[in-house]
């Protein structure tokens, strides 16, 4: 199948993101929905390319620290590089598990993803990441959760309506994930602009995005060691000098190590 040779639907969370992030891979509905929204509101292209470009740093700043296993949740259509190819990159053991509730995601992404290290590992889950229990059932297929995992929650928490539900599932996934695991979360920030610019997407057609606030987004990171505070993800470790603030905000934390001398101290900076 061609990367354009899909189902004609109505615009998708999915394609539209990929289309505004530098994707190629999305319909004709989301090519437009995304152009009308990316020239009326300028702020959503650059929070799409940002969020893609806080995955390749969080991504290879975590690989970089040891980690050799992703949860990628709510991945999206391929934009390159994807997850297991800067992982893989530095460790070609790494394994990956993608997970999203498009089917058309899941088609792509066994299409075009598929050609991982042959030492490492993908694997994709096609389910809700508001069913933990089943997720993560499908997820010990490839990982070990007994070994540290960074967990991506990128611009997917924000379809969900209550920023308290979407910070609990945050946390019970953390939950399940073994000490110096990261979790890694973004969201669109409720800003005027991207007020204007969530109300014009949904009057055109895609799926609703609520917006959130530092304080809502905080709690998805509770009990965790922050690695900066929440704000704009260009700002987090940026690779160019004087980056712009863009209106997609999230942060990076660590679930702490357990003490080894019985002693509350860390056994290891956090990084
Ligand atoms: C805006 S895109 C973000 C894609 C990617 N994480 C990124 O940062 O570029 C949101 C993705 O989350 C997926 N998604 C939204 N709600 C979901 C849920 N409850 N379960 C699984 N996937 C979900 C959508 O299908 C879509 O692919």
């Amino acid at each position: 199948m061609s990367e354009r040779d899909l189902q004609p639907k109505g615009p998708s969370s999915a394609g539209t993101w990929c289309c505004l992030g530098g994707g190629h891979v999305y319909t004709e509905a989301d090519r437009e929905l995304a152009e009308a929204i990316g020239h009326s509101f300028p702020v959503v292209p650059s929070a799409a390319r940002a969020s893609h470009a806080f995955l390749e740093r969080v991504v290879d700043h975590t690989a970089r620290a040891g980690i050799e296993q992703f949860l990628d949740l709510g991945t999206g259509l391929p934009v390159e590089p994807n997850t297991h190819e800067v992982a893989q990159a530095i460790e070609k053991n790494t394994r990956v598990v993608y997970v999203d509730n498009d089917p058309t995601v899941i088609e792509h992404a066994r299409a075009l993803m598929a050609i991982g290290s042959p030492e490492g590992a993908v694997d994709y889950v096609d389910g809700d990441v508001r069913d933990v229990q089943k997720t993560l059932d499908e997820a010990r297929r490839t990982l070990d959760l007994d070994r540290p995992v960074t967990v991506l929650m990128l611009s997917m928490l924000g379809h969900i309506e209550n920023p308290a539900e979407a910070s609990e599932i945050a946390q019970r996934y953390m939950r399940a994930m073994a000490p110096g695991s990261y979790l890694a979360t973004c969201d669109s920030y409720d800003s005027p602009d991207m007020r204007a610019a969530a109300a014009a997407y949904a009057a055109g057609g895609g799926p609703p995005i609520y917006l959130r606030t530092a304080a809502q987004l905080e709690p998805a990171g509770a009990g965790l060691e922050f690695l900066a505070p929440v704000g704009p993800i260009s700002l987090w470790h940026p690779t160019e000098p004087d980056p712009e603030p863009v209106d997609q905000w999230g942060f990076v934390a660590r679930k702490p190590l357990l003490p080894t001398d019985g002693s509350t101290e860390i056994d290891h900076p956090v990084i």
